[in-house]
């Protein structure tokens, strides 16, 4: 049986970090859809162009290409970005590439390609509403903002990217505000999703806790599978 999971959340709700674990255990693709937008918004930087300039940005659609490895990582035409795309410049503009609608289609389309063929897993921020509508189970991860700094200062500090955890919580917020209110596919619970407040949990126990979701959704969808 093909399954497909969409979690959505705003930034650093630690989406990508349990999916990934999630995916591994129930042997389903993993499909990170921030990463594309980050692989994005690095070429644009790359090309020297400003991310709020729409007309400028818009223009790579066709000339971009990425590749997520099984492995995790993140080629952005051929060039490794896996690192890059998790600096503070790049998380500081995504959100700008992730309001255009043209970049978002370029990418929706590759996306919902990706999840044809497999069980997948995908994260972002419109795959329950827009991306893959029809998915067996969808669930919002939440989390307070100063959980979803402090995780995400954690991690990359473990990464070696430097940063304080103040500029961390600075992004965070501003892009919860531009994520939820883009014209586009905007950042919001999809009304059969299941909500999951994951602020005093550990990594293990939302793991489990989506695995327990999805076991529950799946029984109810196939009863007799
Ligand atoms: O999940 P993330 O922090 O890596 O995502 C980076 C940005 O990309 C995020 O600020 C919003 C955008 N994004 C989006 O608009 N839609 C998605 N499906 C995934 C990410």
């Amino acid at each position: 049986m093909k399954v497909t999971v969409a979690i959505d959340g705003p930034a650093a709700a630690g989406k990508s970090t349990v999916a990934k674990l999630v995916a591994k255990k129930l042997g389903y693709v993993y499909i990170d859809t921030g990463a594309m937008y980050r692989a994005y918004t690095w070429y644009c930087m790359e090309k020297g162009v400003d991310c709020q300039d729409h007309d400028a940005c818009i223009n790579f659609v066709g000339e971009v290409s990425i590749v997520l490895k099984e492995d995790g990582a993140v080629l952005c035409n051929d060039i490794d970005v896996t690192r890059a795309i998790r600096e503070p410049r790049v998380s500081g503009n995504v959100s700008y590439i992730a309001s255009y609608k043209e970049i978002r289609l370029f990418l929706v389309d590759q996306q919902r390609k990706m999840a044809e063929s497999n069980s997948v897993i995908m994260d972002g921020r419109d795959i329950g509403t827009y991306v893959l509508p029809n998915a067996d189970v969808k669930i919002f991860q939440i989390a307070s903002v100063e959980t979803r700094a402090k995780r995400r200062y954690d991690e990359n500090i473990s990464k070696g990217i430097t940063c304080t955890l103040e500029e961390i919580e600075e992004d965070v917020r501003k892009r919860d505000y531009i994520d939820s209110h883009r014209d586009f596919a905007p950042l919001t619970c999809a009304e059969d999703a299941i909500t999951l407040d994951t602020s005093n949990m550990s990594i293990e126990e939302v793991v489990d806790a989506i695995i327990n979701i999805i076991d529950k959704r799946l029984k109810e969808k196939y009863p007799n599978a």
